[in-house]
């Protein structure tokens, strides 16, 4: 079978393709510099599909590195490019890093892409580009907004690039995929979302303060005009998503489509405030989450949640996990993050 590139591929959303894509039959190539994930994510591969991933340590904005890792393999025939710093606070602080990481990385892999024979590039952009939507659930044809942190801005930029790039007649194809909230861990507990420090995101920060590593969940808001108050997302399981990523690379190397970019919203259809989810997790586990409602967090959004009918009609691709499994994921995750002592 061919060979697919995965950049950051022992981060969380990447860890979680890298499964699938093996359970598929693809071969894989990881490269990651482990600046937000380290190397026990391949044991975690290794144990749930029995197969060790080729891994490369090393940094995507480094052209040097990547043309070297083209050439020792040069079978890659398909890029999922998750390498990218994704943190949208750290973003406002460090705006350089954050413009360097994201498009550098994805310059120099469109660079090398048609050199090396490479048939397409699958891209992780976000519900992000849609700001606060106009209506939802949001379509792929709802208008761009002017992104409200360099982190946004760098895949509404990402995304422009890649149209470019292949406009001026580029011999790959693309296929963008817009996630909405990624949640959850594989049901097997040997790989999840690890973060560094205190996490940012809702899920990681709910399932340290359940097992007692934080003393209390803040609820960012519960003035905003929603039933109760509180932020409305669409949280999709990370397995269901990472699914959808193979879908795409099977679509651009069997050459299933004419179109040479093609731009997916992936998530579940729902959405979910974040007291509800506070709900589906404590009824899920059995399992209580002391919180408190503080103000809100600027640069929230007030509602998104996606309208994935084109994704299901054209990809074939639904989310079929339900919230109540995928918070039990969540948390068997964080459980085994303590069996082994890692938090
Ligand atoms: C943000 C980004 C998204 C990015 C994602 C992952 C925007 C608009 N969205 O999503 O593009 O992919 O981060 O980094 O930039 N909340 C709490 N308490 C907490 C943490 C969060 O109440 O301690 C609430 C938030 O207000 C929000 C919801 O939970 O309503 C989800 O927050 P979070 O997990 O941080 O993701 P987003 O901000 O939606």
């Amino acid at each position: 079978m061919d060979r697919i590139l995965v950049t950051g591929g022992t981060g969380y959303i990447g860890s979680h393709t890298v499964v699938e894509l093996q359970q598929a039959g693809y071969s894989v190539v990881i490269i990651d510099d482990l600046s937000n994930s380290n190397r026990e994510v391949i044991d975690g591969i290794e144990r749930i599909t029995g197969i060790r991933p080729d891994f490369v340590e090393g940094d995507c904005t480094d052209m040097q590195t990547l043309s070297k890792l083209f050439a020792d393999y040069p079978d890659i025939k398909g890029i999922i490019n998750f390498a990218a710093s994704k943190a949208v606070g750290e973003s406002m602080q460090k705006p350089i890093l954050y413009y360097r990481n994201n498009l550098n990385t994805l310059l120099n892999l469109l660079d090398l892409m048609g050199p090396n024979g490479v048939k397409g590039i699958v891209f992780s952009s976000s519900c992000t580009v849609y700001g606060e939507p106009d209506e939802n659930p949001v379509t792929e044809k709802a208008p761009i907004k002017k992104a409200t942190s360099p982190y946004g801005n760098t895949k509404q930029i990402s995304e422009e690039i890649i149209t470019d790039v292949i406009n001026a007649g580029a011999p790959f194809k693309s296929v963008i995929l817009r996630y909405f909230n990624p949640v959850g861990a594989h049901p097997s507990a040997e790989i999840g979302e690890l973060p560094n420090g205190v996490p940012q995101n809702l899920i990681p920060y709910l399932t340290q303060t359940a097992i007692g590593i934080r003393q209390e969940l803040s609820v960012f808001g519960d003035d905003y005009d929603t039933p109760d108050g509180s932020c409305i997302r669409d949280y999709i399981n990370v397995v269901d998503l990472a699914k959808a990523h193979v879908i795409a690379v099977k679509r651009m190397l069997e050459d299933k489509s004419d179109a040479k970019i093609e731009i997916f919203n992936l998530g579940t259809g729902n959405g979910v405030s974040v007291l509800e989810l506070i709900n589906v997790f404590e009824e899920a586990t059995g399992v209580k989450v002391p919180h408190k409602i503080v103000g809100r967090r600027a640069g929230d959004i007030e509602k998104v949640w996606a309208n994935p009918a084109y994704a299901n009609e054209v990809l074939g691709w639904k989310a079929t996990s339900t919230l109540a499994d995928t918070m039990r994921s969540a948390w068997a995750w964080q459980l085994k993050l303590r069996e082994r002592g890692v938090m």
